[in-house]
């Protein structure tokens, strides 16, 4: 994949959805970014027509004030219009509007970057995860040209779901190594900012856990597939890992920890004898993904995969924000009796799992030449 070796500068985004969990994500990652710069934001009619420090004024809930480029900024109502000038439009919209509303803005010609699970499925919309399958990306032309009318700018990406995303970086790298996986279990601890704000109420979640989260179990057993599948090879589509079917069984679970997803995972190998325990640790340190070299677009982290030599870690508080929540913490790599090799994944949802994936994944498409700037 081959990286532009001119690094754009002053590049005006937007941001949909701006005052919600990942919103407020993308507002603080922007704010500090080297050349994107926001330019206008979006959310409902409840914070439209407000400065941006008062839409939010008691719901921002960032460790560090908010940034000066968006204090002063007007929310707007999600409609393309305040947003032309925008070359990129990222968004963290809730579902029930993230569809209609990211369809209006390709049809508006803007390059659309989501977190929302509406348009994942679309047989011409790159689900990527930017640690693992930017070449996906290349099929953005061939979803311009089946517009009607066909466009010359516009396009929706979307990014993972946040449990999705820290489970395939580890298997991308085992799938790279050691040939197509055969099975994998995974067992979820997801973080309660993964259900946005306010979220699960504390009565329901204090002092336990919720053994269920809708529809996150059939997300992470599908979008495992079409993360790790190819294009087909007209370009006009996704494999779905068609060649060699990756049985994926996933049970998903609330936790009382305020971010970072923890899974534990155990993988079943189609090469016999499969790796020992030492080879997959020594295959998962040395991973490194296009984002980090040919592309080294800034918001790639220096290890894609960190692995934790002591036996109790990762954990979500010490390890969520290792590297800026933009790589993958591993850890407890051991045999399986009943698969080959079973390990503990962290990721941080609202970094890695939501905003850091979406603004990476724009860097990409940008060092791709896919965004009209
Ligand atoms: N939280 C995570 O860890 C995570 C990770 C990956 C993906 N996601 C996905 O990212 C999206 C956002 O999640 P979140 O956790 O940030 O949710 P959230 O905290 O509930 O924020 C939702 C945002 O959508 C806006 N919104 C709601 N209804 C709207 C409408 N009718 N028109 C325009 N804007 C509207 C809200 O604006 P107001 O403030 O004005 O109501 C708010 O800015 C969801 O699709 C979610 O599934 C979340």
């Amino acid at each position: 994949m081959a990286g532009s070796s001119v690094t754009p500068t002053n590049v005006p985004v937007g941001v949909l959805g701006a005052t919600g969990t990942v919103g407020q994500r993308f507002i603080k990652l922007i704010a500090l970014h080297p050349y994107f710069r926001l330019h206008a934001l979006g959310a409902s009619a409840r914070s439209a027509g407000q400065p941006y420090h008062k839409a939010v004024a008691g719901r921002w809930k960032q460790t560090t004030p908010i940034p000066q480029a968006a204090r002063d900024l007007i929310v707007h109502a999600c409609v393309p219009e305040p947003f032309q000038g925008c070359a990129i439009i990222f968004s963290g919209l809730d579902a029930d509007v993230a569809g209609d509303v990211e369809s209006a803005f390709r049809r508006a010609e803007h390059a659309v970057f989501s977190n929302a699970k509406n348009h994942r499925r679309d047989p011409q919309t790159p689900l990527v995860v930017p640690l693992v399958n930017p070449s996906h990306l290349s099929l953005i032309p061939y979803q311009r040209s089946i517009q009607s009318p066909p466009l010359q700018k516009g396009f929706i990406v979307t990014n993972a779901n946040c449990s999705t995303t820290g489970l395939v970086v580890p298997l991308t790298a085992l799938e790279k190594a050691y040939g197509p996986l055969d099975a994998v279990m995974v067992t979820t601890m997801q973080a309660i900012s993964g259900a946005g704000y306010p979220g699960v109420p504390s009565l329901d979640i204090m002092d336990n856990v919720v053994p269920y989260i809708g529809g996150e179990e059939e997300k992470l057993e599908w979008e495992t597939s079409k993360i790790l599948g190819g294009i087909t090879l007209d370009g006009t589509t996704f494999d779905l890992h068609a060649e060699s079917p990756l049985r994926v069984s996933a049970a998903c679970n609330r936790v009382p920890v305020m971010e970072g997803h923890t899974e534990t995972v155990s993988v079943r190998f189609t090469k016999r004898p499969p790796p020992t325990p030492q080879q997959v640790r020594e295959t998962l340190e040395a991973f490194t993904c296009a984002a980090q070299a040919p592309l080294c677009v800034p918001s790639a982290p220096k290890q894609a995969i960190f692995v934790h030599e002591e036996i109790d870690r990762p954990q979500p508080r010490l390890d969520r924000d290792f590297q800026n929540g933009a790589g993958v913490n591993v850890g407890r790599i051991r045999e399986c009796p009943v698969l080959d090799v079973k390990f503990v994944v962290l990721s941080n949802n609202v970094a890695i799992g939501a905003a850091t994936s979406s603004i990476m994944n724009a860097e990409i498409a940008i060092a791709m030449g896919l965004v009209s700037l």
